[in-house]
């Protein structure tokens, strides 16, 4: 089982080390890791964000294990030469199209969420948000408009397909779970949600035994704060959802906390925190690397069959945080090396 190992930039670098020691302690049988460069370290090396080996190392791979893109040395590059059109440009090639971000309550960490403990104490979420459409991937540029002022552009859309792959994953993520889905959209005001509202409506025929409802993403976000315990499953699209998991992220306890899963038609996937390469604490060995090591476990289950590992790797991360580890995120002093050990020594 060959998985590609994609650091990139920042912290990610960071949080990778500590996800491999993770799982080099576990001593699975056959995984072998290859590494490649990715994002602005990429870019610096070889004149490219995703260069023409790595994007053929994470396609000749089992699964991808991928840290954070991001420097802000590149944010006045030409577009399609920063850090972050790696991320894009992997999970637009591999068809990555479904990423799973789920956020629970860990209640060693009810101090650590920006929520009062009663409304943050019965959190158990699913957000299936689409990765591959939306505004992220249409039709975009600079313009100048009649009246010769500079005009951004970026196009929103979905077609139908796009959609009901989606529902279905979302329908399906519901059923393995408490058989809630809720579909978050602005069909109050774009045709592209209204399209995604029908959709959603149209599938759910074919899941009768799931209970269906709508928001529109503003009373989402709200009733994230408000009530977060009310959700089960989330379906929404690719810019939504994104916003929506950091959200997600903070009512549980800190975005150093939440991984995901992007996964293909056929349950190839690609693993990385939610969190991006955070430059502010990026070189200073205090970033916390559970969202990674959290990944790496999602890569085991979804990937690679290996469940029993993936389980091991969640409980062993509940017994550290409840044996009072801490990174700065959550209002302690333990640093990434430390948070990795404290994992290491609870398996
Ligand atoms: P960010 O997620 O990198 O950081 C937001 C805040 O959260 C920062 O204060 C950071 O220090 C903190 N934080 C994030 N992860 C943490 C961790 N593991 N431990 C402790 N604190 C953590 O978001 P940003 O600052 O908006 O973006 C920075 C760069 O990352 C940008 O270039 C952005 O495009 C990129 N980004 C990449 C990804 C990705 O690779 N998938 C995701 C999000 C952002
Ligand atoms: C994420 C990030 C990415 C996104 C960026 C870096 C392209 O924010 O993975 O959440 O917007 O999807
Ligand atoms: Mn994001």
């Amino acid at each position: 089982m060959l998985v590609a190992l994609l650091p990139g930039d920042g912290i990610g670098p960071e949080v990778i080390a500590e996800a491999v020691r993770v799982l080099d302690t576990l001593e699975i049988g056959g995984l072998v890791f290859e590494e490649a460069p990715v994002g602005g370290a990429a870019f610096k090396a070889v004149g490219h964000p995703l260069p023409e080996a790595t994007l053929d190392l994470a396609k000749r791979a089992d699964a991808i294990l991928f840290g954070a893109v991001g420097d802000p040395d590149c944010d006045a590059l030409e577009r399609h030469l920063r850090p972050e059109q790696a991320i894009l440009g992997l999970r637009a090639e591999l068809g990555l199209y479904a990423n799973l971000r789920p956020a629970a309550t860990i209640p060693a960490l009810a101090d650590a969420s920006a929520l009062r403990a009663d409304i943050a104490g019965d959190i158990d979420l699913m957000i299936v948000r689409e990765l591959n459409g939306d505004v992220y991937f249409g039709e975009k540029g600079m313009r100048a408009t009649d009246a010769g002022l500079r005009q951004g552009y970026d196009i929103m859309s979905y077609d139908e397909g796009e959609v009901r792959r989606i529902a279905k994953t979302g329908f399906e993520t519901a059923r393995a779970r408490r058989g809630r889905l809720c579909s978050v959209d602005k069909a109050n005001v774009l045709e592209t949600s209204q399209l995604w509202r029908d959709v959603v409506t149209e599938i759910s025929a074919d899941y009768p035994d799931i209970e269906l409802s709508h928001l529109y993403v503003d009373n989402a976000a709200m009733q994230l704060v408000k009530d977060p315990g009310q959700f089960d499953t989330i379906v929404t699209g690719n810019l939504f959802g994104d916003i929506l998991s950091d959200l997600a992220s903070m009512c549980t306890g800190s975005i150093g906390m939440l991984p995901s899963a992007s996964l293909d038609e056929g349950g190839k996937g690609l693993y990385e925190p939610i969190h991006g390469s955070a430059p502010d604490i990026a070189g200073q060995g205090i970033a916390n690397p559970l969202a990674t090591i959290l990944s790496a476990a999602m890569m085991l289950r979804y990937s690679l069959g290996l469940g029993d590992a993936a389980a091991r790797i969640e409980k062993a991360v509940e017994v550290a945080l409840a044996a009072g580890l801490r990174t700065a995120d959550l209002g302690g002093k333990a640093t990434t090396r430390e948070a990795g050990d404290a994992v290491i020594a609870a398996l």
